[in-house]
C-alpha cells in the first residue's frame, strides 16, 4: 500500500461524514466523481417513490393533492432546500428547471429595478443557459446584455444596471466566486442579484439570508441528489416577494388557485414563483432523496469537500507523469467549490478510459477533466484509486501527452 493509501484510509476512518454514504445505493466497483452533473441515488428513493406510486397515485388518486400533501410540496421540500442554501422558511419554492426559473429571476429582477436601469451584467463564464436565457430576457423587457468576467461584476455594476446574474461557482472549473461581495457591491448601486447555484447548492454553506441575496436557482439532480430531471428550485428573498412579478404567473401561483377568476392575482410568499401543476414523483423522490441533508453539518460538509479535493490534487501531482496535467482549479480554498477540474491534452479519450477502468467523471469540451466530489459520498480513497488510476491512464492513452 502507498503511503498516500494509507493516508487515504486513516482519513476516512476518522471522518465524521463517513458513515453517510451507507444512506446511498454505490458499490465498490467504480469510483463516482460526477455527483456534480448527477447525484448518486439515496437507498430512500425507491422504496418511497413505489409507496408514493402505489398508495398516494394509486389508491387514494385524486385525493392526494390535498391529503399527500402535493399540493403545497413545492413550497415543503423549497423549505428543506432552503436549510441548505441558507434560506429561513418561506423563501424558496421548488419546480421547473433551473433554466426556467433563471428566466423567472432575472425578468422579475429587470421589473423590480425599474425603468431607469437598462443593462443586465451576465457572467461571462456562465453556463451556456444563463446567458441564452438572460439574452431572451433582455430583449423581451427591452434592456441589453452586457457579459463581464465574475471577478469584475463588482466594479462593473453602476446606476444603469437592473440585475447581475452570477454563476457561484463555475461548471468548468470549480472556481468559486464571490457572491457576498458581489451581492453587496449591487445592493450599493442599487440593483438585484441573481445567483446560479446549480454548483454550490449541497457542495458548500451559501449563506442566501446572511448574504442578502435577492434571487436565486439551482438544480436539485446533482449535489442534492434528486435523480435526472428532478425539479429546480427559485429562492425570492422574503421583503421582495410583495414586489416579485413573475413573467411566468401560471394558476399555481395565484393567490386562489381553485377561484378559477379569469384575472391574475399573485399569490403571497415563495409560491409566487410557481406556475404550473408540478412534477409530483421527481419532486417527491427529491423529497426523499433529501431525507439524507437531516442533521448533517455544512460547516463538516464544506471542510470534508476542501479535504477531498486538496487531496485529489496531491494525488493527481504524484501520479500524474510529470506536465501532463494542469489544475483549472483554483488552489485557494476561498475560491473552490467541490469540483476539480484538470486541462489535459487528449481529455476526450483519457474520460473514455477512466469510465472504463472504473472512474466516473466526466469531460468538457475540448481538454477538461471534470472530478466532482460530492462530501455526503465520496471518500478519502476514492481521490487516491481515480488519481491513481489516472496516473496509469496518461502513461497509457496514446495522444494525451
Ligand atoms: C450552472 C448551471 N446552470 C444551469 C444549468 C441548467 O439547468 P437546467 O437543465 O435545470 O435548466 C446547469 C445544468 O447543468 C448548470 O450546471
Amino acid at each position: 500500500m502507498s503511503d498516500l493509501a494509507r493516508e487515504a484510509a486513516d482519513r476516512d476512518a476518522g471522518d465524521e461524514l463517513a458513515p453517510l454514504r451507507a444512506a446511498f445505493d454505490l458499490d465498490d466497483g467504480a469510483v463516482y466523481l460526477d455527483g456534480n452533473s448527477l447525484g448518486a441515488l439515496p437507498r430512500a428513493v425507491a422504496p418511497r417513490l413505489a409507496e408514493v406510486v402505489r398508495h398516494e397515485w394509486g389508491r387514494l388518486r385524486i385525493r392526494s393533492w390535498d391529503e399527500s400533501g402535493w399540493w403545497t410540496a413545492p413550497e415543503r421540500v423549497g423549505d428543506r432546500i432552503g436549510r441548505l442554501v441558507g434560506a429561513a422558511p418561506g423563501q424558496v419554492v421548488v419546480g421547473d428547471s433551473t433554466s426556467v426559473n433563471l428566466f423567472k429571476a432575472l425578468v422579475a429582477a429587470v421589473r423590480l429595478a425599474g425603468p431607469d436601469r437598462d443593462e443586465l451584467l451576465v457572467d461571462a463564464t456562465a453556463f451556456p443557459t444563463d446567458g441564452y436565457v438572460a439574452a431572451s430576457a433582455a430583449r423581451m423587457t427591452g434592456r441589453r446584455v452586457r457579459p463581464v468576467e465574475p471577478a469584475a461584476m463588482a466594479r462593473a455594476c453602476g446606476p444603469r444596471t437592473a440585475a447581475l446574474l452570477v454563476n457561484h461557482v463555475d461548471y468548468r472549473t470549480g472556481r468559486l466566486h464571490d457572491l457576498p461581495g458581489v451581492t453587496s457591491a449591487a445592493h450599493a448601486a442599487g440593483a438585484y442579484v441573481v445567483a446560479d447555484l446549480c454548483h454550490s447548492a449541497g457542495a458548500l454553506p451559501i449563506g442566501l439570508d446572511e448574504h442578502g441575496v435577492d434571487l436565486a436557482a439551482g438544480c436539485t439532480y446533482k449535489y442534492l441528489n434528486g435523480g435526472p430531471g428532478s425539479p429546480a428550485f427559485l429562492h425570492i428573498r422574503r421583503d421582495l416577494q410583495p414586489r416579485f412579478d413573475s413573467p411566468l404567473p401560471g394558476w399555481n401561483s395565484h393567490a386562489d388557485p381553485f377561484g378559477m377568476e379569469p384575472a391574475y392575482r399573485p399569490a403571497d410568499g415563495a409560491a409566487r414563483g410557481r406556475v404550473g401543476t408540478p412534477d409530483i414523483l421527481s419532486l417527491l423522490a427529491l423529497d426523499a432523496a433529501l431525507d439524507v441533508w437531516d442533521g448533517v453539518d455544512l460547516a463538516a460538509l464544506r471542510a470534508k469537500s476542501l479535504a477531498l479535493t486538496d487531496f485529489f490534487l496531491r494525488c493527481a501531482a504524484a501520479y500524474a507523469p510529470d506536465g501532463r496535467v494542469t489544475s483549472l482549479t483554483p488552489a485557494a480554498h476561498a475560491e473552490r467549490g467541490s469540483q476539480v477540474s484538470l486541462r489535459c491534452p487528449g481529455a476526450g479519450a483519457v474520460m473514455a478510459e477512466l469510465v472504463r477502468r472504473g472512474v466516473v467523471g466526466d469531460f468538457r469540451r475540448p481538454d477538461v477533466l471534470r472530478f466532482g466530489f460530492a462530501p455526503l459520498y465520496c471518500r478519502f480513497a476514492d481521490a487516491e484509486r481515480a488519481a491513481r488510476i489516472l496516473g496509469e491512464v496518461l502513461g497509457d492513452v496514446p495522444g494525451s501527452t
